[in-house]
């Protein structure tokens, strides 16, 4: 067995993941796993800004900023937790800044802060500027700012190791299984601390943002080891992803002064959220874009509108918007000093995941037992800040405040009275039956039989688009329950091709799909079952939200048996702002 033993092993090298780290690597020994090279991590797609109520170039506050979470949330916020990021964002985004991250600067020399959607001044009465931000690379920044960091202190990188499996002992988290994608050996990592922080599963649909790793691949693992998966129907799709191919073009454009377009030449937005218009929170905007294409407003009645920057100039465009800019032209062969942007919403970001406190400790069911020895933070928890949408720029927040939160709470309150837990017997057992059985596939008696991942793939990436996208039924979500049970049979039997065990892309491809498809049912499972329209979660069949039954959070448990997850539900903590209609 290839063991290895240390204080803390935290997979995922992402913001959550390296925050972490940071707050431990001067006196534990602490590794961090990631299937890829650390500044590769999804992290670094994160373009327009991180907020925090710093107030340097209009009045602002963090309980304004509390509100605005908890609104644009649509009340399923915990607003505990909403408190600590609002509050806590503002130490967090000076520790990058004392780490050398290169923030643009006002005249002054403070860090600079633009408009995003749905954050407001004085609880809602306008924009304010509230996002710190580095051009629109704003998220590669803080990844780079990171690494530098993370190697400088010394933690110990196990890169291009994809993760397998959870070990609990004892009721307790001890250790996980990794595979080195190097040469195809199994790892154990045996530790008194594991955090996950390995980022969302925005693959599961075919138009999206996130990049090809993003395959839910804690989630998926956590849900087979017996850890529910909370407000997985909450997943938000970003209005304005570059037509057909998904790539996101900041939501800091808008902040910055561009508009949207339908095919009129009409600036829709105002019509729908005259206070806010292109500003309001992504949810809204994303099913403002759906119904404007659904009514034939769409660019030449196909499925897409137009995002202008045109008007803002080229000197703006290049100092503020250089990275979108150029996927236009790259990807679409659009020139945006000239010409509208076509488009399309894009499967972003997930508000749900594995359920965390506000130490980050994971929580295992709804009376709110936490397991022993685990954490998770980032895009992969669910603490709950996102509630049912997420506000613009409060991605990157979340995981600098909570990555930071869960660092300490390890090295403050855990570690000292943590020991070792006993692995359990065999701890690689599992993950080297799966990894075993899936090459025995690809052998030259298997090869040539059943289907390829990529045709299971592409099924389950369309399918997801067209039953559980912006907007939902319950004929589409009842055929998308089949249609993952249905996928999950395949995927027991398809075909690889490749036997070799050096960099493995297929066998990689195909265990990350099995991930995909484990958060697609939990997914579409909580979206059945929530009969109400909240945030990101818009069910044609039952357009208007229902406090009355839903004011809770979904838990989903995996089942061996049923062919669907058991649901369970949990109350939303409130604490200062009682839900109301979302007006914007
Ligand atoms: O539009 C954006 O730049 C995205 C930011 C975010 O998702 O927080």
């Amino acid at each position: 067995m290839n063991y290895h033993k240390y204080d803390v092993v935290i997979v995922g090298a992402g913001g959550a993941g390296l925050m972490s780290a940071m707050q431990l690597a001067h006196n534990t020994s602490v590794a961090v796993i990631s299937k890829l090279y650390p500044t590769r991590s999804h992290t670094g797609a994160a373009q327009g800004g991180v907020a925090a109520a710093l107030g340097n170039q209009e009045e602002d506050h963090w309980k304004w900023h509390m509100f605005d979470t908890v609104k644009g949330g649509d009340y399923l916020v915990d607003q505990d937790a909403a408190e600590v990021l609002t509050r806590e964002a503002i130490d967090a985004v000076y520790d990058l800044e004392h780490w050398g991250l290169p923030f643009n600067r006002t005249e002054d020399g403070k860090i600079d802060q633009r408009r995003f959607g749905g954050h407001t001044r004085n609880f809602g009465e306008g924009p304010v500027r509230r996002s710190c931000y580095a051009a629109d690379r704003t998220g590669h920044m803080i990844l780079q700012t990171m690494y530098q960091q993370s190697v400088k202190n010394q933690v110990k990188f196990y890169n291009e190791y994809l993760m397998l499996d959870l070990l609990i002992n004892d009721g307790q988290a001890c250790g996980v299984v990794a595979l080195c994608l190097r040469d195809g050996t199994i790892h154990t990592f045996h530790a008194k601390t594991i955090v996950f922080a390995t980022g969302g599963y925005g693959r599961a649909w075919r138009i999206t943002s996130n990049a090809l790793a993003c395959t839910g691949d804690g989630m998926a693992v956590a849900y087979r080891r017996g850890i529910p998966l909370e407000d997985m129907e909450m997943y938000q799709f970003h209005p304005t992803g570059l037509y057909k191919v998904g790539i996101l073009l900041s939501e800091a454009a808008r902040g910055e002064g561009a508009y949207l377009l339908n095919k009129d030449g009409e600036r829709f937005c105002v019509r729908y959220a005259p206070t806010m218009e292109e500003l309001a929170p992504r949810d809204m905007v994303s099913r403002f874009i759906v119904q404007e294409i659904t009514e034939g407003r769409g660019i030449d009645g196909k499925d897409y509108v137009y995002l202008s920057v045109a008007h803002l100039g080229k000197e703006k465009i290049d100092a503020k918007l250089p990275d979108i800019t150029d996927f236009a032209r790259n990807y679409l062969g659009v020139e945006p000093y000239y010409e509208p942007v076509p488009i399309q919403p894009t499967a972003h970001y997930a508000m749900g995941g594995i359920p965390t406190d506000i130490e980050g400790r994971v929580i295992m069911d709804e009376n709110n037992t936490t397991l022993p020895g685990m954490y998770a933070a980032g895009e992969v928890a669910c603490v709950s800040v996102h509630g049912a949408n997420r506000l613009g720029t409060n991605s990157l927040v979340d995981l600098i405040v909570f990555g930071r939160r869960a660092g300490k709470h390890i090295a403050a309150k855990w570690l000292p009275e943590a020991d070792f837990a006993p692995l359990p017997p065999n701890p690689d057992a599992w993950a080297t039956e799966m990894v075993e059985s899936l090459l025995a596939r690809a052998s030259a008696g298997a090869k040539g039989k059943g289907e390829t991942q990529e045709a299971i793939r592409q099924d389950l990436r369309d399918s997801m688009m067209e039953n559980a996208g912006v907007v939902r039924d319950e004929q589409h979500l009842t055929a998308q329950m089949a249609k993952v049970a249905e996928l999950k049979e395949r995927w027991q039997t398809m075909r690889l091709m490749d036997t070799s065990r050096t960099f493995n892309t297929e066998l990689m491809e195909v265990i990350e799909l099995g991930n995909l498809i484990e958060c697609a049912e939990a997914t579409v499972a909580g979206a059945l079952a929530r009969q109400e329209s909240r945030g990101a979660h818009y069910r044609s069949d039952f357009p208007t939200r229902d406090d009355k039954n839903f004011l809770q959070h979904t838990l989903a448990f995996r089942s061996e048996t049923a062919g669907a997850p058991e649901l369970r539900y949990k109350p939303v903590v409130i604490t200062e702002f009682q839900p109301k209609e979302r007006k914007y």
